[in-house]
């Protein structure tokens, strides 16, 4: 469907004379993925773009690929179906990918429920530069919040194949950050997005 003439062949590298490093230099900072995973309304597109305005304000370049947005474009052609979520998430994947070559911390803020696709996305990137973001909060949360008013149309059953509902989320085994309630509070967008900036501080993606 997505590539009626069969594998190309006869496709080589072409090299660049500006690379990565050359990039981070005059960005004064390392290009990598953040990738927000977590059911619907758990907060991941509130966190992309609290932390997108938080290292704005730092002076850091950052752009987010935000699920939503991405399905007018790039993947408008793509339903909800497990192939179609597979080919949606692998191609977010390797944008993302491009982006942080091109020097961008790059947020990807996508429900990405199967773990293999989200673990095929850490594939294709350098690991150190793919940071996993689990939106740990329970579905009573997001579906109380409900601000798209999805659930209620999933728990109607006019939605079918809704992730948390009649779909499986799979959590992640191996991320980099956990965001939680604590003590039954979900964290403010300011604290959620500060546990994130301490994290790429400490592994040194804010500078060069
Ligand atoms: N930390 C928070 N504290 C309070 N409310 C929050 C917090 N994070 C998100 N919300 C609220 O929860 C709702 C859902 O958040 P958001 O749209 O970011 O979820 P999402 O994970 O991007 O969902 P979707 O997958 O449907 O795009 C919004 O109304 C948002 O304002
Ligand atoms: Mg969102």
């Amino acid at each position: 469907m997505y590539s009626s003439l069969g594998k190309p062949t006869n496709i080589f590298w072409q090299e660049c004379p500006v690379g990565k490093a050359d990039r981070q230099k005059l960005l004064n900072q390392k290009g990598c993925v953040v990738w927000i995973t977590g059911l619907s309304g758990s907060g991941k597109s509130t966190l992309a773009c609290t932390l997108g305005r938080e290292l704005h304000n730092r002076g850091k370049l950052s752009y987010i690929l935000d699920g939503d947005n991405l399905r007018h474009g790039l993947n408008k052609d793509l339903g909800f179906k497990a192939e179609d979520r597979t080919e949606n998430i692998r191609r977010v994947g390797e944008v993302a990918k491009l982006f942080a070559d091109a020097g961008l911390i790059c947020m990807a803020s996508l429900i990405s429920p199967y773990r293999k696709d989200r673990d095929f996305c850490r594939s294709i990137s350098s690991d150190a530069s793919f940071i996993e973001v689990f939106m740990n909060m329970p579905l009573e949360l997001c579906e109380e919040r409900d601000p798209k008013g999805l659930y209620k149309l999933a728990r109607a059953g006019k939605i079918k194949g809704f992730t948390g509902i009649d779909d499986p989320y799979e959590p992640p085994l191996n991320c980099e950050i956990e965001i939680r309630p604590e003590n039954g509070v979900c964290p403010s967008p300011c604290t959620m997005a500060e546990q994130v900036v301490t994290y790429l501080e400490e592994k040194g993606f804010l500078q060069e």
